[in-house]
């Protein structure tokens, strides 16, 4: 047997019911069920669906990774769980879930960040995390940029999006365009045949005094806009839309900024690795121009494999297998959930 801690991980802060189980730096299974055809008609996440949701798949889905795993519930060293930020009443389904579990098993709860998890998932991945390591989380619910010296107690905002997220932004796109929901690997597909120079769609926060105020902070609604008026003012005139222009310029203009700001990141805080995260991080153009970037500037670039990339529960068990071997204190088993709960808290 090994002595590096095996933790299981629960994350439900949005439409993935996720259990993944980790034994130290090594994924076991990772499990995840997703409502996400439930929400496509409504085009968005419904927050009461998503909890019914979780309530359905929470037992199903712990057997099924206890079973993939070849692992007992009684081999568990610790039980880690998403406290926040996200759904309220989602999270509640985890977190209650996971406090049944810990006190059943007389086992420790580590209520751990959402946002850290996105970045402690590659340790999995790629092994152990670079310290300092600069993270950019893209996703349809949070675009950050974080300076992360130590991934279980120090992470620090540089930035984020003052408006809609990353991923927010390529679904609104995606409905103007006529695309299905969750829009983003739609436009990404049609921007494989589009000129991404076809349209000089804006940057936003990326010039002058907006830049010097939101040095590390996005803006993405401004763009949305300006996409949803070229495509009207077409419509107007009788023209048809030229999808594929239209959605490769969009994309060009969100990983333009997100790449730039990531890297000029990178060069003011002397960091030499650079971590993407997030739904969005599948993106093949915002891969493409990193590892671009990345390279010109001598930077190391770590994307986690699509999987791990979206929300899932080895992520959560990858965070709370790092609490453990560094020996933080779990956290109380009357632990909150925090649906708004600050990034640069680590652990609930
Ligand atoms: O991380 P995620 O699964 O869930 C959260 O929002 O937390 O991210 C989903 C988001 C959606 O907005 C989806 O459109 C976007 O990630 N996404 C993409 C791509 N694949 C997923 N955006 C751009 N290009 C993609 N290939
Ligand atoms: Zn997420």
């Amino acid at each position: 047997m090994s002595d590096e801690p095996l933790v299981l991980g629960i994350e439900t802060s949005c439409d993935e019911t996720g259990v993944g189980i980790v034994r130290g730096q090594t994924l076991l299974v990772d499990t995840v069920a997703s409502s996400v055809e439930e929400h496509a008609r409504f085009g968005g996440v419904v927050p009461e669906v998503a909890s019914r949701a979780h309530l359905e798949a929470m037992v199903p889905t712990i057997d099924r990774a206890c079973r993939e795993a070849g692992v007992s519930l009684r081999d568990l060293d610790a039980i880690s769980v998403t406290s926040g930020p996200g759904l309220a009443g989602a999270l509640l389904v985890g977190v209650a879930s996971a406090k049944a579990l810990a006190l059943a098993l007389g086992k420790p709860i580590y209520g751990v960040n959402h946002l850290a998890s996105h970045v402690a998932v590659d340790i999995v991945e790629h092994g152990p995390l670079p310290e300092p390591t600069m993270a950019m989380l893209v996703s349809g619910g949070h675009s950050s940029l974080l300076l992360v010296p130590d991934v279980t107690n120090d992470v620090r905002s540089l930035g984020a999006t003052m408006d809609d997220a990353a991923g927010e932004a390529f679904d609104k796109v995606a409905r103007v365009l006529g695309l299905p929901f969750p829009g983003g690997p739609h436009v990404d597909r049609a921007a494989r045949e589009g000129n991404r120079l076809a349209i000089d769609f804006p940057r936003g926060l990326t010039t002058g005094r907006d830049l010097e105020r939101h040095r590390f902070d996005f803006s993405f609604s401004g763009l949305k806009t300006a996409v949803a008026r070229w495509v009207e003012l077409r419509q107007r005139a009788g023209e048809s839309v030229p999808v594929a222009d239209v959605a490769a310029s969009f994309q060009e203009a969100v990983v333009d900024v997100l790449t730039r700001k990531a890297l000029l990141a990178c060069k003011e805080h002397d960091v030499e690795h650079l971590l993407i995260g997030g739904g969005v991080a599948a993106n093949s153009r915002l891969r493409a121009l990193a590892e671009e970037r990345c390279a010109k500037a001598g930077v190391t670039l770590r994307v986690p494999r699509p999987g791990l990339c979206t929300d899932n529960g080895a992520m959560v068990a990858a965070l709370g297998a790092q609490m453990v071997a560094k020996g933080r204190e779990p956290s109380d088993l009357g632990l909150p959930t925090d649906s708004s709960m600050p990034v640069t808290l680590v652990r609930a």
